[in-house]
């Protein structure tokens, strides 16, 4: 690969692999997302979805590679991970029941020691989320599961990530509320935002994808492109083939 096209990658992996025990649950795995695009990465339940975020941001033991910008990001430090602009949104949200919403979007900036900077970054977040903006001192946990989700993305903007990283933001929310947090994921997208969303609901993913992984046991089965796939039957040829 050319100096030139590797640049064009904002996150890349090469030969990423976990194993839990005697579990592979990543086989060594080659993708990338590039700059500004939104990838999709689908898969049944157990197909390793999880665990791949979970290695690319180094919370989880692996072997292999993940670069960030064409640099070796740090391995095995979160922290350092989130530093550089690579942040996730993990599965079940993880926000902090018990503290209040405004808590939680602190949290998420915690270290920027700039007020106005934290300021702009809140303002835009509200604006992209009014309801949480109604729930400030409202706490997390008691929050709808919608809204739970927004203060998690919410949070993770607050940090100003690069790459946003998404473990199935739909995950037990009803219909409605999920095609909004969709759609403004993929106007964040639009704003130059790179993003690596992590669905099981096909459909909905792929409507916003630029492209899309298909993971199963643990390995990337196909790389397709969501205009290509018309119906359920489309992408299930990829499973069966
Ligand atoms: N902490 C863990 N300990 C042991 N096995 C695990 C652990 N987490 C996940 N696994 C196994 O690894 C495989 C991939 O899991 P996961 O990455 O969570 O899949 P997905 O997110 O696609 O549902 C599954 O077989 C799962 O049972
Ligand atoms: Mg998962």
């Amino acid at each position: 690969m050319t100096p030139e096209l590797a640049r064009d990658r904002i996150i890349e992996t090469e030969a990423l692999a976990a194993r839990y025990g005697h579990v592979q649950a990543l086989q060594p795995t080659d993708m990338h997302v590039g700059e500004g695009e939104l990838v999709a990465v689908l898969g049944p339940n157990g197909a390793g979805k999880s665990t791949l975020l979970r290695a690319l941001v180094g919370l989880t033991v692996s072997t292999g590679m993940v670069r960030f910008r064409g640099a070796p990001l740090p391995r095995g430090n979160a922290v350092a991970v989130a530093a550089r602009g690579v942040v996730l949104v993990p599965e079940g949200r993880g926000v902090f029941g018990p503290m209040t919403v405004a808590e939680n979007l602190e949290l998420g900036a915690y270290r920027l020691n700039d007020r106005s900077e934290f300021e702009r970054r809140l303002d835009r977040v509200l604006g992209l989320f009014p309801r949480l903006k109604e729930r400030m001192s409202q706490t997390a946990g008691s929050l709808s599961g919608g809204e739970q989700q927004m203060l998690a993305v919410g949070r993770a903007l607050m940090a100003e990530p690069k790459v946003l990283l998404l473990d199935e933001p739909s995950l037990g929310l009803a219909p409605r509320v999920v095609s909004g947090i969709l759609e403004t994921l993929g106007s964040l997208n639009r704003a130059g935002l790179s993003v690596l969303l992590v669905e099981q609901k096909a459909p909905l993913a792929l409507e916003l994808a630029n492209r899309a992984y298909l993971l199963s046991t643990g390995r990337v089965v196909a790389e397709v492109d969501p205009r290509e796939i018309k119906s359920h039957d489309d992408l299930a040829q990829y499973y069966f083939a």
